[in-house]
C-alpha cells in the first residue's frame, strides 16, 4: 500500500500482526500502576471500543499486558509502518488544504528525530503527548484525510470524537487536552484517567502538534539571558568574559550553553550526569567539556581575562561551583539553575556531596534518606548562592520551583515581608514586563513545502518587516525589537531546525501580523508554498499559570484562567485553522491553563483577513488584561493600539494612591 492509502485506511481492516517492542527506541518510563483491578478491567474495555468484536480477544489480552507491562495501553501493533516525519504538503491525501497542513504538523510531532518517545506518541517533556495511542493517531489522520472545509473534527485528549458539519471559517480542528473538572486535577488523577484512556497530558506544544524541536527554548533563553545581563551591566558595557553561572543540560536547560554564546557570555553549566554533558557537548550545543574544579577554576579565570565568549560544561554539582567560585573570588555576573525541582524526589535534583550513582540507588532503595540529602543540599546551595548575590551576583530563578523548593527545605529565600521570595523568576523580572506585557512573545511557522529555500526566503521577509517597523518604533519597544531582528538575522546560521522547516521569532502583534500578511502575499505570487502559522502556549495571553507565564500579575487574578479560555473561544471563531487548551503543560498538571492555535497561510484573500482578525485578538487579549492587573508595560501597548485601531475599547484601570489605602484597615 501506498503512504496515501495507508493514511485513507484508518484502522487497518485486516489485523496487523503484533509488532515486536523497539529495543533501539527511547521509550516512556513505566507508568505507575494505579489501576484497582475493576479499573484495568474498564481500561481495556475502553481501548477495545476501536476495534471490531472478532480482533478482541486477542487484542484484550495483548492490551492488558502492555498495561500491566507498561502501564499504560499504547496499542503498539498498530503503529504504521511507513517512516514518520514531516512530508512535503502535497504528499497527503487531503479534501482540503488546511487539513494535509495539520498532518504535516502531526508528524513532526512524532518524528523520532523530533520526538522524546515516539512509540508513546510522547514529543517531549516526558509525557506531552500528541495521542493516548496509536488507534487515535490512525482514526485522526484518516478523518484528516477525508474532511472538507464544511467540517470541524473534535478531539478529545487525542480521541477523535468525529467530524461535525461547521463552515469554511470554522476551525477545522478543535483540541482540547487534560481538561477535567478542577476538584479532579491532582497529579495522581492524571495517573488514573490517562491509564483509563479517557485523558492525556498534551505539555504544551506536544498535545496541539506545534512543538518544532529545541530551538524554541534557545530563543526564550537567549533573549532572557541578554536582559538579565542588561539588568546588572552598564548601558554598552559587553558580556564578553562575564559569567552565567547555572546548572543543567537535559531536554530544555541543555539550551543554556547555546544562549550564552549567542548572548556573547561566558556560561559555566554544571551537570551531574557525565552522559547528559557529553550528549550536548557532542552536538555541539556546549564548547567545552570538564570534569576538574581545578581545571574550571583556571579555564574560567582565563576565560574572564581574554573577554572570551565561550561555553563550559562541568561535570559534578553545581553547589560545588557556587561555593568553590566564592572562594576563588570569581565575580558571577548572572546566575540561575535549571535542576528539574518540579520533581525533586525522583531525580530532577541531586544533592551535593552524594554520587550520581549513589544518588540513583537511593531514590530507589532510600527515598526518605533521599529527600532529606536533597533538603540539606538546597540550603546549602541557597546559601552559597546568597553569597554571591550580596557581592552584586544577580539571580534569578527559571521557573523550575528551586526558589519554592528551596523555601520548603528551610533554606534562607525568603524575602523580609515573608511572603514572597528574596529573588524573582524569569517572567517576574524578564519576561513579563519586557516582553509579554508589550505583546511580545514567541511567534513560530512552519513552511510546509518542506524546502529550505522558503524558510530561507521567510526569514528574509520577517526580517525585513522587523526592521521597518523599527523605524517608527517607540522608545519602550525597541530594545526588545533590535534583539529580535538580530535574533532573525543570524537564525539560519545557528542551525536550529530539527524535523520541520520551522522558525520561531518573538514578536508583538504588529510583527506578527505584518509578517503573515507578508507571508500570505508570497504564497498568492506561488514563490513560497503555504505557511503555518503557530505560537508556543508560553506567551501573552494563551497560558494562565501563577508561578510561570502570569506570575507577573498582582492584582489578586493569577489563580483564574478566564485569560487562556477566552483566548481559545476567541481565536476560534476569529479564524484559526485550529486551536487546542490543555490542562498541565511545563509547570504540571492542575497548576496551568494553556492554549494556543495554527493557522494555514494558503495565499487567499480570506486568508488574509483570518490572520488580520486573529492575530490582533490572540495578542491583544493578554495585553488588555495585563494592563487591567495595572502593568505599565501593557497599559503603554494597550493605549497605544487603541489610538491605532478605533474598534477596540479596553476598560482601564484607575490607579489608587498607596496612603489612601495604608489608613484604611
Ligand atoms: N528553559 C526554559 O525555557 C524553561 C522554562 C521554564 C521552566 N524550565 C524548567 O527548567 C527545568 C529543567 O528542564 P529540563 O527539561 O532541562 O530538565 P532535565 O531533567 O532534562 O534536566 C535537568 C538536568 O539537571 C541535572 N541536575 C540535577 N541536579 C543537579 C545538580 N545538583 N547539579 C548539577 N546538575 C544537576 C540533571 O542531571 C539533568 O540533566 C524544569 O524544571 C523546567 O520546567 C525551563
Amino acid at each position: 500500500m501506498t503512504f496515501k492509502e495507508q493514511i485513507l485506511q484508518g484502522i487497518p481492516t485486516e489485523l496487523p500482526s503484533p509488532k515486536p517492542y523497539n529495543e533501539q527506541a527511547n521509550h516512556a518510563p513505566k507508568r505507575k500502576d494505579i489501576l484497582c483491578v475493576e479499573e484495568k478491567q474498564l481500561a481495556v474495555r475502553n481501548a477495545l471500543r476501536y476495534f471490531p468484536e472478532e480482533w478482541h480477544a486477542e487484542l484484550a489480552r495483548e492490551f492488558a499486558h502492555e498495561l500491566e507491562e507498561y502501564g499504560r495501553i499504547y496499542m503498539y501493533r498498530f503503529k504504521p509502518d511507513y517512516n514518520m516525519f514531516a512530508r512535503p504538503i502535497d504528499a497527503y491525501p487531503a479534501q482540503c488544504k488546511q487539513a494535509a497542513a495539520i498532518m504535516v504538523m502531526i508528524q513532526n510531532n512524532l518524528d523520532p528525530a523530533v520526538a522524546q518517545h515516539p512509540e508513546e506518541l510522547i514529543t517531549y517533556g516526558g509525557n506531552g503527548a500528541v495521542f493516548q495511542n496509536w488507534a487515535q493517531y490512525l482514526l485522526t489522520m484518516k478523518y484528516l484525510a477525508t474532511m472538507t472545509d464544511e467540517q470541524t473534527l473534535h478531539l478529545y485528549s487525542g480521541h477523535p470524537m468525529g467530524l461535525f458539519p461547521s463552515s469554511p471559517s470554522a476551525p477545522r480542528v478543535v483540541v482540547t487536552n487534560g481538561m477535567v473538572i478542577p476538584n479532579y486535577s491532582k497529579p495522581d488523577d492524571w495517573e488514573k484517567f490517562n491509564a483509563l484512556g479517557v485523558s492525556q497530558y498534551g505539555q504544551m506544544t506536544a498535545g496541539s502538534f506545534m512543538y518544532i524541536g529545541p530551538q524554541g527554548i534557545v530563543h526564550g533563553t537567549t533573549i532572557t539571558v541578554m536582559n538579565a545581563f542588561r539588568k546588572i551591566l552598564k548601558k554598552g558595557e559587553e558580556t564578553a568574559g562575564k559569567i552565567f553561572l547555572t546548572a543543567g543540560l537535559g531536554g530544555m536547560s541543555g539550551a543554556q550553553p547555546k544562549a550564552g554564546n549567542i548572548a556573547s557570555c561566558v556560561s559555566v553549566c554544571a551537570e551531574v550526569n557525565p552522559e547528559a554533558a557529553r550528549k550536548r557537548h557532542s552536538q555541539g550545543w556546549v564548547d567545552i567539556l570538564i570534569d576538574s574544579m581545578d581545571e574550571l577554576i583556571a579555564r574560567v579565570k582565563k576565560a574572564q581575562k581574554d573577554k572570551e565568549v565561550v561555553s563550559i560544561a562541568y561535570i559534578g554539582n553545581v553547589v560545588d561551583v557556587w561555593e568553590r567560585f566564592y572562594e576563588e573570588g570569581i565575580f558571577v555576573h548572572v546566575g540561575s539553575d535549571q535542576t528539574s525541582l518540579h520533581i525533586p524526589w525522583t531525580g530532577g535534583y541531586y544533592p551535593v556531596d552524594v554520587s550520581f550513582e549513589e544518588s540513583n540507588r537511593l531514590i530507589r532503595e532510600e527515598p526518605e534518606l533521599f529527600k532529606e540529602k536533597v533538603q540539606a543540599s538546597l540550603r546549602r546551595h541557597a546559601a552559597a548562592i546568597n553569597k554571591h548575590t550580596a557581592r552584586g551576583t544577580y539571580f534569578f530563578d527559571y521557573g523550575n520551583a528551586f526558589l519554592l523548593e528551596a523555601s520548603r527545605a528551610g533554606a534562607d529565600v525568603m524575602a523580609e515581608n515573608g511572603v514572597d521570595f528574596r529573588y524573582k523568576s524569569y517572567v517576574q523580572d524578564i519576561l513579563g514586563p519586557m516582553c509579554f506585557d508589550y505583546g511580545f512573545g514567541p511567534f513560530r511557522w512552519v513552511c510546509t513545502s518542506g524546502k529550505a529555500k522558503d524558510l530561507d526566503r521567510t526569514d528574509e521577509i520577517a526580517m525585513k518587516v522587523l526592521r521597518d517597523i523599527m523605524e517608527h518604533a517607540p522608545e519602550e519597544i525597541q530594545l526588545q525589537m533590535n534583539d529580535n531582528i538580530t535574533w532573525i538575522r543570524d537564525a539560519k546560521q545557528n542551525k536550529l531546525v530539527v524535523g520541520s522547516q520551522a522558525r520561531i521569532l518573538y514578536a508583538d502583534a504588529e510583527g506578527r501580523m505584518k509578517i503573515a500578511k507578508a507571508f500570505n502575499d508570497e504564497v498568492r505570487a506561488g514563490k513560497i508554498g503555504p505557511v503555518v502559522l503557530g505560537r508556543d502556549h508560553h506567551d501573552v495571553s494563551g497560558t494562565d499559570s501563577p508561578y510561570r507565564e502570569t506570575s507577573n500579575i498582582y492584582d489578586g487574578s493569577k489563580f483564574t484562567a478566564d485569560m487562556a479560555i477566552q483566548n481559545v473561544i476567541g481565536d476560534s471563531f476569529r479564524g484559526a485553522t485550529w486551536v487546542s487548551i490543555h490542562n498541565g503543560g511545563g509547570v504540571g498538571w492542575g497548576e496551568v491553563i494553556n492554549g494556543g492555535f495554527g493557522m494555514v497561510l494558503d495565499g487567499t484573500q480570506a486568508a488574509e483577513e483570518r490572520l488580520r482578525n486573529m492575530l490582533f485578538y490572540d495578542v491583544n487579549n493578554g495585553i488588555a488584561r495585563r494592563s487591567w492587573a495595572r502593568n505599565s508595560g501593557a497599559r503603554f501597548a494597550i493605549e497605544r493600539e487603541m489610538r491605532r485601531s478605533p474598534n477596540l475599547k479596553v476598560t482601564l484601570p484607575n490607579l489608587v494612591d498607596n496612603s489612601l489605602l495604608d489608613s484604611l484597615f
